[in-house]
């Protein structure tokens, strides 16, 4: 049967109608917060790329927690910026280092915000890499003891979730066992499974003072090409005990994030990135879009294609708008 007899319009005259027969619904507890914290005490840096985002110290972040918490939004997830860079990124397993502080004063204040710590080398290193540098090159065996090391220091300070977010490989079956033999086997792992190296990760580079300081990542993170190879990354971390797998960027990786959900059982998310952000933002300034609806319309695209958390900087203002 077709036109005339089907009318696809029928069920879209009215916003009750509509409403009735909508496929996907966004609500506050789908979107993790990305936090930005550094040391210091009333700090605030905006970011200029990313309008209101910005580094906080310890007792802003607190504030801004209680705040996220009370629009509805009830996951957060950490970057720290440490003080000192080194080749080795020993700020990033330190016990008092920045983001440890930052996830025991979060859990002293809001026990119930459920808190996510991302696990990297590159906003600790003074070279900007995921990992450590052996002849010239990220040595993947060599940063899995680092990455261990941050993870338990972020699990005893109370984080609920540790999200590695390197690409190194084996990281996630290496991290997994170090954790439960240092008795954390309630601590949930977010992998960073398919991570590809993107031009929208720009505006976050700044944000978390990461950007490499040579060469680029291309040779541990994803060709944006391939497809295929990022349905074994996820397989692969899922084999080796990921409680979460992610695909990121989110809306350049829908088709990503849909072959994920058809093939794997396990939640999915997916981050809108800095750049996805920034580029929303950027041209609703410039009266191009509008933001309040592109803001919607890319949350609910991420969603449909298959995402069961989004990690996005509008967390807040999409809590309050969907709860
Ligand atoms: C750290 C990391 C990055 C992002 C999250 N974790 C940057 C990168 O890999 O260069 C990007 C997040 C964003 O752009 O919002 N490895």
């Amino acid at each position: 049967m077709g036109f005339p007899d089907v009318r696809m319009r029928r069920l879209r005259r009215t916003p009750v109608l509509r409403s009735m027969i909508k496929e996907t619904n966004l609500e506050p507890t789908d979107f993790m917060l990305p936090l930005f914290v550094r040391h210091g005490e009333g700090v605030r840096n905006e970011i200029h790329s990313m309008p209101g985002v910005a580094q906080l110290s310890v007792d802003m972040l607190v504030g801004e927690c209680k705040d996220a918490y009370d629009d509805g939004v009830r996951s957060v997830i950490l970057f720290g910026i440490p003080d000192h860079k080194d080749a080795m990124g020993t700020g990033a397993y330190a016990h008092d280092g920045i983001v440890p502080q930052a996830v025991r004063a979060i859990k002293a204040e809001i026990p119930d915000m459920i808190v996510a710590t991302d696990v990297c080398m590159c906003e600790y290193t003074d070279h900007g890499h995921c990992g450590v540098i052996k002849n010239g090159e990220v040595d993947n065996d060599a940063t899995l003891e680092l990455l261990a090391k941050e993870s338990i220091v972020h699990a005893s300070a109370g984080a609920d979730i540790i999200a590695p977010s390197d690409m190194m490989d084996g990281r996630i079956g290496y991290i997994r066992k170090k954790l439960d033999a240092g008795g954390f086997n309630e601590v949930a792992i977010l992998a960073y499974a398919a991570k590809f190296a993107s031009g929208f990760y720009g505006p976050f580079r700044d944000a978390a003072e990461s950007p490499p300081q040579f060469g680029d990542r291309k040779a541990y993170q994803m060709d944006p090409a391939n497809a295929r190879e990022a349905m074994r990354e996820i397989a692969l971390d899922i084999d080796e005990g990921a409680d979460i797998v992610m695909v990121k960027p989110a809306m350049p990786y829908l088709d990503i994030l849909r072959e994920a959900r058809t093939r794997f059982d396990l939640p999915l998310a997916a981050y809108q990135v800095s750049g996805e952000y920034a580029m929303l933002h950027a041209a609703a300034r410039n009266g191009w879009l509008d933001l309040d609806t592109v803001m919607k319309e890319s949350l609910t695209s991420i969603k449909r294609a298959g995402a069961d958390l989004i990690l996005t900087y509008f967390a807040r203002n999409a809590a309050r708008r969907f709860a």
